[in-house]
């Protein structure tokens, strides 16, 4: 098992699988984009599923979630998924996507053993999506839900990022939206981990902001605590349940404390947290010929060595040198 010396297991293993991404969302990348990874740094498929098999045979990893930037860009991603369903114990497997390109991948997605998948959506207004990804692509989105709830990718999560004086008036709308759609809706506070490095607090729609938006229009009541587990969003229960929306309070109601993630970037680096400093090289060390088992006690190292929060309200806070996109979400 992979402990922290706070005594925290990292069962949930969430994989980049590219640093690319077909959009520009503001709280993420510049319109330009950014220094794309060279493709030789990358990890082959191969490599992608050796690692993770090693993590899932050996190091009690239970949940693979492969992220991006966007990984529905990532040509082996449906045979990487396919490989993922036949370890064992077989893992839970999920995505996390902006939706471009599920219409079409959902279906394969599904049938290679794609558990469910979550997918950004921060508004429902083309214009306000242009402005605010840079791209016209919200159709693309909208169908993309639809094609992942239609081939039972379920419960289908939808990530909202709300962004002051941008999308933050669409708050009940989405919940609408998500609702009527049978999505399960959870807005996201703003983390600083832009490229750009423009997040700023003041410009953050809080926890407390987003619930005071939607109790204007729904009744909301804290969900069965217990029923969270390691999650990061709280629970709430609409109108009486059995609907539900969650909140992702990362900044001001961190849930570092029941944290049981750990990541690996496209480039096949390993870090213990999204606001880690440090990362450990398991491409490299993979490529010179390490066995499993010298894998095995670098990834045991760099999990022991995890902070015990994200550190965002320290004096001293430096955001990571790596961006989300280059992270995986
Ligand atoms: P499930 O709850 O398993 O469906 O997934 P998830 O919500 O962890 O995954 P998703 O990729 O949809 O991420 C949703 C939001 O939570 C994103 O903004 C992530 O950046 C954020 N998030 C995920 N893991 C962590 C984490 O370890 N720390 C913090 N602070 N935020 C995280
Ligand atoms: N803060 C919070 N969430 C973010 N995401 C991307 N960048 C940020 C950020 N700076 C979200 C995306 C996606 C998930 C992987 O992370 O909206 O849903
Ligand atoms: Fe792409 Fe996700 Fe970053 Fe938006 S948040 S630009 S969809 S990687």
């Amino acid at each position: 098992m992979l402990v922290d010396t706070f005594g925290r297991t990292a069962t949930d293993l969430r994989v980049s699988l590219t640093d690319r991404c077909n959009l520009r969302c503001s709280y993420c990348m510049p319109p330009e984009g950014l220094d794309w990874l060279p493709k030789p740094e990358l990890l082959t498929d191969d490599e992608v599923v050796r690692l993770v098999r090693l993590g899932v045979e050996r190091l009690g990893i239970t949940e693979v979630r492969y992220t991006g930037g966007e990984p529905l860009l990532r040509r082996g991603l449906p045979g990487i998924v396919g490989r993922t369903a036949e370890l064992r114990p077989r893992p839970q497997i999920s995505l996390t996507t902006n939706g471009i390109g599920l219409d079409r991948l959902a279906g394969p997605l599904a049938e290679a053993g794609l558990d469910r998948v979550n997918v950004s959506l921060d508004t429902l207004d083309p214009e306000v999506f242009r402005r605010l990804a840079h791209r016209d692509r919200l159709a693309d989105v909208l169908a993309g839900l639809a094609a992942a709830r239609d081939a039972g990718l379920t419960p289908v999560k939808v990530n909202s990022v709300l962004m002051r004086g941008v999308n933050d008036h669409e708050a009940v709308p989405l919940l609408r939206h998500c609702l009527d759609e049978g999505y399960h809706l959870r807005f996201i506070e703003q983390m600083p981990l832009d490229a750009q490095h423009g997040w700023t607090r003041r410009d953050m729609i809080t926890a407390d902001e987003i619930l005071g938006l939607l109790g204007e229009e729904f009744a909301l009541e804290p969900d069965e605590p217990e029923a969270r587990g390691s999650a990061p969003a709280e629970s709430f229960l609409v109108d009486g349940g059995p609907a539900r929306v969650g909140v992702i309070g990362s900044v001001t109601r961190p849930f570092c404390a029941a944290c049981d993630r750990v990541r690996l970037t496209a480039d096949g680096q390993v870090r213990n947290c999204l606001f880690a400093t440090e990362e450990s090289n398991l491409r490299d060390a993979l490529r010179a010929g390490a066995t499993d088992d010298d894998l095995a006690a670098r990834w045991h190292a760099a999990v022991r060595s995890k902070r015990a929060g994200h550190g965002i309200d320290d004096p001293g806070f430096l955001q990571p040198a790596r961006p989300m996109s280059a992270i995986g979400g």
